[in-house]
């Protein structure tokens, strides 16, 4: 990152990349956004090319007349990439059971009240919908890791009573806290372990085991441990679902690379090690989900790390389904979503909602994405790598 920050600083005319690497598409695509005076392009050629021909199409992209941020180049033939709307057939539109319940696709999918699932992430957010959709259609046994710790016992009475921010802030400086930063993260600290125990209540209600473990995903010791744990208490761990994320979004030049790295290593050493451990259980599950962004499709201002990254996991379920037999490795790229609950706008802020709403951008519905990542999974082609699912196209 930083090597692309100082090249980027002067504005040149050309930035050229050779060569697949994970995530350099979804860099490239934003580093388009940021910089509209710059060419900015990877070029991946086929296996085997020369390095002379591959330095000879490096020089033709320099007077290409397109912006195509991605061009893949092979023997005489120059293609950019584009999305395509496709359908997942009859049975992806109707279901093959009550519509809408997502039994039928349960069912095709293998899940039982005997199969376990894990959500690393799954405990708040759009994630835990989705959860709660795999509780209700099938009755899985559900594993969720997440930061947030939960305490023990009930919360303190004086702070039980409220219920919003306001009224947490009101609570807690009645209560002696005075810094205003403390008070902030006190009120997000309450919200998340509020919003973890409701997720747990609810799939609880829809008749599902459920168990969370404060498990962050980049402590490889302990996200492997707990994987061993469960699978060897239940002996099976048929799907996974990766879907840690955080954003901290600045332009390119106003970027620090830790911070760059934080979000970066959030998603893909997180979603690798995940991957790894997995790989590592005699058998296996027979499904991978990892939760991407459009912005990796598209290209964001401001997001070049969760753009990279969330490209980047493109790259690691595919190598992970190639590993083993009958797997599904798909990453799929979620535009907007609308707000999933009270004190938690996950990845969508206030003030992105507001600019989605001025460019007429709609945010998908919560049981209507949810829903449909499960017809997905059930009807969609197994070599279908990565999808994109969006409220109002592209
Ligand atoms: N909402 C959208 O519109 C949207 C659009 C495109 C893509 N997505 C993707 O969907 C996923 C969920 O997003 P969201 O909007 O629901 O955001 P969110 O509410 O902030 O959810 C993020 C989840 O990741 C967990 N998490 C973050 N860092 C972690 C770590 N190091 N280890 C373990 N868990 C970690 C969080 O739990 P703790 O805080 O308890 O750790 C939380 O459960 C993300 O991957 C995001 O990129 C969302």
């Amino acid at each position: 990152f930083s090597s692309y920050q100082q090249v980027l600083a002067d504005n040149p005319r050309w930035v050229l990349a050779a060569g697949a690497s994970a995530g350099l598409r979804g860099f490239f695509r934003s580093v388009a956004r940021e910089y509209p005076d710059t060419v900015a392009r990877v070029v991946e050629h086929t296996p085997g090319t020369t390095a002379e021909d591959i330095a000879a199409d490096l020089v033709a992209e320099l007077t290409a007349p397109d912006r195509e941020p991605v061009v893949l180049r092979a023997p005489g033939t120059r293609r950019g990439l584009r999305m395509t709307e496709e359908g997942l057939g009859l049975l992806g539109s109707t279901g093959a059971g009550p519509a809408g319940d997502g039994a039928a696709e349960a069912a095709a999918l293998g899940l039982d009240s005997d199969s376990v699932v894990l959500l690393v992430g799954g405990a708040r957010g759009i994630t835990a919908r989705f959860a709660a959709t795999l509780a209700g259609a099938s009755r899985c046994r559900i594993e969720l890791f997440g930061r947030t710790p939960l305490a023990e016992g009930a919360e303190d009475p004086a702070l039980a009573a409220a219920n919003t921010a306001g009224e947490l802030r009101t609570a807690l400086i009645a209560g002696g806290l005075r810094v205003p930063a403390e008070i902030e993260r006190a009120i997000g600290r309450i919200q998340a372990e509020r919003e973890v125990r409701g997720t747990l209540s609810k799939l609880t209600g829809l008749g599902s085991q459920v168990r969370y473990r404060a498990v962050d995903a980049l402590d490889s010791e302990a996200v492997r441990g707990a994987i061993k744990e469960i699978h060897a208490e239940y002996g099976r761990l048929d799907g996974v679902v990766y879907a840690a994320g955080v954003i901290e979004d600045k332009l390119i030049a106003e970027k620090t690379p830790e911070s760059y790295d934080r979000v970066f290593r959030t998603k893909v050493d997180g979603a690798r090690e995940l991957l790894e451990a997995i790989g590592e259980l005699a058998d296996g599950p027979r499904f991978a989900v990892l939760f991407g962004s459009i912005a990796a499709t598209l290209g964001n201002r401001g997001q070049s790390d969760y753009a990279a990254a969330n490209d980047a996991l493109e790259t690691l379920g595919t190598d992970w389904a190639a590993d083993g037999e009958g797997r599904r490795g798909l990453t799929v790229h979620w535009g907007p979503w609308a707000p999933t609950g009270e004190g938690n706008h996950g990845m969508v802020t206030p003030e992105l909602m507001r600019h989605y709403a001025s460019r007429g951008i709609q945010l998908i519905d919560p049981d209507e994405g949810t829903m449909s990542l499960l017809r997905e999974l059930a009807w969609g082609p197994e070599g279908d790598t990565a999808v994109v699912y969006t409220a109002s196209g592209w």
